[in-house]
């Protein structure tokens, strides 16, 4: 994969996770904690389409996109905020207490957004400038 191609998934990945996977986890959150034991049969399924989305994004980036800025701060710290995602998702399912499950579609929109928002404006211009400089 060329580093254009790497940068045009990492930016294309970026709009739907943003679009469809923090809008998705956020309207579930919503529904599901007008009334969490309702949900039990279901929860397991959410979880687990965030996970189908998530596992090859997080992957790509520590695979192409990472090892392309070595020795930089800020892929340090979303390697950690990876390692919390994978964790709070984990525990998400060997969790029994319902209103504690849906407590993490609340705090995982929020982390995920965020991070989105730090790998577009501090990432991506020194992937940009890792680019143009070779
Ligand atoms: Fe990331
Ligand atoms: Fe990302």
């Amino acid at each position: 994969m060329s580093r254009r191609d790497i940068i045009e998934r990492l930016v294309r990945e970026h709009e739907i996770i943003e679009r469809a996977v923090v809008e998705y986890i956020k309207m579930v959150y919503r529904e599901y904690s007008r009334d969490p034991s309702r949900y039990e049969e279901h929860v397991a399924k959410v979880f687990e389409n965030i996970r189908e989305y998530l596992i090859p994004h997080v992957e790509f980036e520590e695979k192409e996109v990472f090892p392309l800025l070595r020795d930089s701060r800020i892929v340090d710290e979303l390697l950690e905020e990876h390692r919390q995602y994978l964790k709070m998702l984990e525990k998400a399912k060997v969790e029994d207490r319902m209103v504690w499950k849906i407590g993490v579609l609340e705090e995982l929109a929020e982390k995920l957004h965020e991070h989105v928002r730090k790998e577009n404006e501090e990432l991506l211009p020194l992937l940009v400038a890792a680019v143009s400089s070779c």
